[in-house]
């Protein structure tokens, strides 16, 4: 594919004398596992999405159990959240006991609605997990007003959205706990797996980094070999959290070229049949999928890929009508919003190495192909 939709491998080359240093320091120094990486990289983190601390684990979904697990979610319990997301969202839900109860999504930003999701609480429900879904952040105002009238906890995936902001706050700064990832392809992507737990409360810090590390605590006084839970082995590896510092000290300039991006292909792109994603004033949209939807989605996606534009739906399938999910009992119907996106999204390429001439070709490219189908 002439242009890519994501492309790990550009970031990688430009930066790659400073990553092989870091690597290199990281091999010199026999410090592979919970070392000084990885504790600057908590603090670095945390501070850039405004929580109080950060807790590396081993993956964005690891981090959703660990977060889950860890705000006290388990057997019997009710989780409200979307069928419109990545699998783990819902896994992690069912990895720690409790059950997944799916509410829809709004059309324009694909995000969990938050009057549908009061109107699935019940006297089980214990919490929300919304997700930030492409960079853009869920509504942070509706869900603490929620989680404070019903006395839930909400924990965010925030797999998506490294340094996006909900009312002039980061992501970190919402709910009980919120998850990154740092999958290769991810706006902050590492060379292998990667998350993080963000939280603002000791407490919930606490328990993230005992439950990462097998449980273990510090009941007698000396945390070694004494477990206060059952746990995880799920520690970020000391190469992951290097090549993460070096990353993030770009993430910042990385979040404005895609905003930019977005910028221009929301300018060049209007007047066609089709939707494009609608910057919300309240948030700092940080595009890690630019998501239109057309609703002869397939076609598009075809003449695009024959042209030399790479293209990806993000997700073909709402999750209540997964095979592995079809045990929860849901149907088709059931969420018609979700049901309509999944059928009709499609990601334009997106990432800050795109040159001036790669965006101009995606535009005219999909102006081409849009109004062919029309
Ligand atoms: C919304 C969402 N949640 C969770 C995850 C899981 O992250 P990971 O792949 O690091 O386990 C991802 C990424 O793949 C994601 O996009």
């Amino acid at each position: 594919m002439a242009i890519p939709v994501v492309n790990p491998k550009a970031q990688n080359l430009a930066l790659k004398d400073e990553l092989a240093r870091a690597v290199q320091d990281v091999l010199a120094s026999g410090s592979f596992v919970l070392g000084p990486n990885g504790a600057l990289l908590e603090s670095e983190i945390a501070e850039i999405c405004g929580s109080n601390y950060g807790i590396a684990v081993n993956s964005g979904t690891d981090a959703l159990i660990i977060a889950l697990a860890a705000a006290g979610i388990g057997p019997g319990d009710e989780v409200i959240t979307t069928p419109f997301t990545f699998v783990a969202t819902t896994e992690a839900i069912i990895i720690v006991g409790a059950k997944p109860v799916y509410a829809d999504i709004n059309p324009s930003d694909f995000n969990l609605d938050p009057a549908h999701v009061e109107s699935k609480i019940t006297s089980r429900t214990k919490a929300i997990l919304p997700v930030h879904l492409y960079g853009q952040c869920a509504d942070t105002k509706a869900f603490s007003q929620i989680s404070e009238k019903h006395n839930l906890k909400v924990v965010y995936d925030g797999a998506q959205a490294i340094g996006a902001e909900s009312h002039g706050k980061g992501i970190g700064a919402f709910g009980d706990a919120t998850t990154l990832s740092f999958y290769p392809t991810k706006n902050l992507g590492g060379c292998g797996d990667g998350g993080m737990v963000l939280a603002n409360c000791e407490n919930i810090c606490n328990r993230v980094r005992s439950l990462r590390f097998h449980g273990q605590g510090n009941i007698t006084g000396d945390s070694t070999y004494t477990y206060e839970h059952v746990g995880f082995c799920s520690r970020l590896d000391e190469f992951q959290a290097a090549v993460l510092r070096v990353k993030l000290n770009y993430i910042r300039k990385w979040n404005e070229t895609r905003q930019a991006i977005a910028k221009r292909y929301i300018e060049s792109l209007a007047g066609l049949p089709l939707q494009l994603p609608v910057p919300k004033p309240e948030n700092y949209h940080i595009y890690h999928q630019f998501s239109i939807r057309f609703k002869k989605r397939d076609e598009l996606a075809a003449k695009l890929a024959k042209r030399g534009v790479g293209s990806k739906v993000f997700y073909p399938n709402p999750l209540h009508l997964e095979y592995a999910y079809l045990p929860l009992g849901y149907k088709r119907g059931d969420f018609p919003e979700a049901e309509k996106a999944a059928a009709e999204v499609l990601c334009l390429p997106m990432f800050p190495e795109l040159s001036d001439e790669d965006i101009d070709t995606v535009i005219a490219t999909v102006r081409e192909s849009a109004q062919e189908l029309v």
